[in-house]
């Protein structure tokens, strides 16, 4: 479970979130929406531990900040909204093994690191893609490798950042489904940064809504994903109609 309690990021002296309190219990996922330069990604980089935060964040009841390197990498997957760290001359297998064993003296993989290796790629479905190098993938096989690499040290807290801004249809499916999967069945909690509303509608039972760095709204996801509340934050017209069960949100024109 993660509790934030007045988190606040300051960048270049500016504050560019401010006071955000939320709760993503065990087996939830939530999803942080808002425009762009809203603080999504610096609030997500600040959990990640790549930025300095004020205020409380607390994983299954300790404090973030005070969880030693080591263990925070133990406990969180992260997926950049540009994963920089597949720039490095290894294989997805590769990675795969060095990251479940960065603090490890000298380089023997224990038999169960390769075992976690295949079985991560088969449950993303992209056991081709073990012997390829990042940097010959595309932008879609990436963020799946990415997602890989976040997954593969059994985190309590998975962190994305629009996961699934280079997949096609199918693949976003694949793997927001296989990420509900996980998170439900090992009780973890998930945060992920999404543009598109109606697969935050899909897959995040609830919602925080960022404006300006400050929380505007948070709740079910339908409750807070209202056509009112889409016209005030995003400035655009839209339809909400049921679709097979579901509500669909369809974006008609910018407000005048
Ligand atoms: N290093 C920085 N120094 C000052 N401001 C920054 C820095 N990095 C990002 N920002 C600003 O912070 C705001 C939020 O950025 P970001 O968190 O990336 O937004 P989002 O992910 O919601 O689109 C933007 O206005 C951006 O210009
Ligand atoms: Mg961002």
């Amino acid at each position: 479970m993660l509790e934030l309690h007045a988190v606040s990021v300051e960048l270049s002296g500016s504050r560019i979130v401010s006071d955000v309190a939320l709760r993503v219990g065990a087996g939830q996922t939530m999803a942080l929406l808002g425009r762009n330069g809203a603080g999504k990604s610096t609030l997500v980089k600040a959990l990640a531990g790549l930025l300095p935060y004020a205020g409380r964040a607390m994983l299954d009841g300790k404090e973030l900040a005070c969880l030693p390197a080591g263990a925070r990498g133990a406990h969180l997957g992260y997926v950049a909204q540009d994963p920089a760290m597949l720039a490095a001359r290894l294989t997805v297998f590769e990675l795969l093994l060095l990251s479940q064993n960065s603090r490890r003296l000298g380089w023997s993989p224990p038999r169960q690191s390769f075992q976690r290796a295949d079985d991560i790629l088969g449950m993303l479905g992209i056991s081709g893609l073990a012997a390829a190098m990042p940097m010959q993938l595309s932008g879609g096989q990436r963020q799946m490798v990415a997602l890989a690499l976040a997954l593969v040290n059994r985190p309590r807290l998975l962190l994305l950042d629009e996961p699934t801004s280079a997949l096609d249809l199918a693949n976003q499916f694949h793997l927001l489904d296989t990420v509900e999967r996980y998170t439900r069945r090992n009780g973890i909690a998930t945060l992920m940064v999404l543009h598109d509303l109606n697969l935050a509608s899909r897959y995040a039972d609830r919602s925080v809504l960022l404006e300006g760095g400050e929380v505007r709204a948070q709740g079910a996801t339908g409750d807070v994903l209202t056509g009112e509340r889409l016209a005030q934050v995003y400035g655009v017209h839209c339809h909400i109609v049921p679709v097979a069960g579901r509500r669909a949100i369809i974006p008609v024109e910018l407000c005048r």
